[in-house]
């Protein structure tokens, strides 16, 4: 897992702008999730947002409106080029333009063919996003690209501040355009606007929708450390149901965690803050840590905890499926599972984790063949996660527990040298 991160002005915000974002990300989903506490305005070192795009980006922006404007009056008034049915001019006939030139409703169509490969690729619900990312278009306060041609707008790139870190929340081109590099133009424009911003600290990136390989280029040209990561997936019926999991470690009297005096206890919101502490410390030198850096303080770790309890930025946080397992005799957090609901019949876990001095008793397993069972008589046909590829035990956990890996993709960092303490 590993989410995303951020800090005050919550206030501001509708509670699920941060969530939308980083949700997909806490246990390595979304981005969108943090949008829900984030500061959207904040630009680094006090800028102010109308400022906030590199000078070069900001001529880019004002010539490339003027060149599309006069493109479109061009097609609109008959003169369409050629270009209209030819690769190579049609592509001519794209500009990327600053995302708060355009009123909501021109993303519709977009957001609609999103949602579509969300729900289709990703199995999630991308309805609860859509409707923050409308809310924060309204109001402008996404900075970010939007690829606009003839038949409007075609992608977008959006970022917005969190304190001293960017965070792309997404990148996304419309599928007929698929293969002709848009995407790495719209990454482009918003990588050059973050890495202009003064004062940024750190830039953080997951981008579902493309293979790691498809964007790493725009990544490693400038500087950033690229992580692979998973998507994995579990049914909960029918033959392909792992046999492993069917048995259930949890009853086993024998099994190591019940010997050391570990029971499993629903979810209880009063123990929130010891479950930040824990998971801290179970993420303690973790590339989950590197990836994102709530998990690397108590006081983003807590933000983890709440977005995903109280901010449904992860999807319908499931109370009664997640589970708790405390350490009988000294009453100790041992480990935790979170469960939420991201489509009707798909559950999510956005975060498992079990304290280091509880690793390898079984008890991940435990909570998770526990969870499934409750999952299965709920109706729910599968469940979700996503895991970054280097962490190789949880990998082999989540192998066999019965989960398929269906879709990779990238995360990246950028640390200035700054953020180094170089
Ligand atoms: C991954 C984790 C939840 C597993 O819980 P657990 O109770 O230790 O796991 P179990 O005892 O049920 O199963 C043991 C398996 O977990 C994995 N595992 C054990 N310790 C681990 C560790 N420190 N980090 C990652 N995986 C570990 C191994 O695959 C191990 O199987 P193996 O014996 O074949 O090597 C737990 O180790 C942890 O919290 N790690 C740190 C945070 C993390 O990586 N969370 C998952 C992010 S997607």
């Amino acid at each position: 897992m590993s989410g995303l991160s951020t800090i005050p002005l919550r206030r501001m915000l509708p509670p699920s702008i941060f969530s939308a974002v980083n949700s997909f990300w806490a246990c390595g989903s979304c981005a969108l999730r943090k949008m829900a506490d984030a500061n959207l305005g904040y630009t680094g070192a006090g800028v102010a947002p109308q400022r906030e795009m590199a000078r070069p980006a900001v001529r880019n922006f004002q010539r490339a409106r003027t060149t599309l404007d006069r493109g479109l009056r061009e097609l609109r008034g008959g003169n369409a080029p050629s270009a209209r049915h030819e690769g190579k001019d049609r592509r001519l006939g794209f500009e990327i333009i600053d995302i708060r030139r355009f009123e909501t409703r021109e993303f519709a169509a977009l957001l609609e063919a999103e949602s579509r490969a969300w729900n289709d690729t990703l199995r999630w619900d991308f309805a609860p996003s859509v409707r923050v990312i409308n809310s924060c278009l309204r109001d402008k306060r996404l900075s970010g690209y939007a690829l606009a041609g003839e038949e409007g707008i075609r992608g977008y790139c959006f970022f917005f501040y969190d304190g001293e870190k960017g965070i792309i929340g997404d990148l996304y081109v419309h599928p007929e355009l698929a293969g002709q590099g848009h995407e790495r133009e719209l990454l482009k424009h918003s990588l050059e606007t973050l890495l202009g911003t003064p004062g940024l600290r750190r830039i953080e990136a997951q981008l579902p929708h493309y293979q790691r390989e498809e964007l790493e280029a725009c990544f490693l040209n400038r500087r950033f450390q690229t992580f692979l990561r998973r998507f994995m997936s579990l049914p909960l019926r029918g033959p392909q149901r792992a046999p492993h999991a069917e048995g259930g470690a949890q009853t086993s009297a024998d099994a190591r965690w019940v010997r050391e005096g570990i029971e499993l206890i629903p979810w209880q919101k009063r123990f929130n803050d010891d479950a930040a502490e824990m998971l801290y410390q179970s993420y303690r030198q973790h590339v989950d840590a590197l990836i994102n850096d709530q998990y690397a303080s108590v006081m983003g770790a807590t933000r983890l905890i709440e977005n995903i309890c109280h901010n449904q930025g992860c999807g319908d946080f499931l109370t009664h499926v997640s589970r708790m397992a405390v350490h009988r005799p000294t009453q100790k957090l041992a480990g935790i599972l979170t469960l939420t609901k991201v489509q009707p019949s798909t559950a999510h876990i956005p975060q498992v984790g079990v304290g280091p001095s509880f690793q390898g008793l079984g008890i991940g397993t435990a909570l998770m063949e526990a969870a499934f069972r409750d999952l299965a008589e709920d109706g729910f046909e599968q469940v979700t996660l996503t895991v970054t590829d280097s962490n190789a035990g949880a990998v082999r956990l989540y192998q066999r527990l019965g989960f398929d890996t269906f879709k990779t993709f990238g995360a990246f960092i950028y640390v200035s040298e700054q953020g180094t303490g170089d």
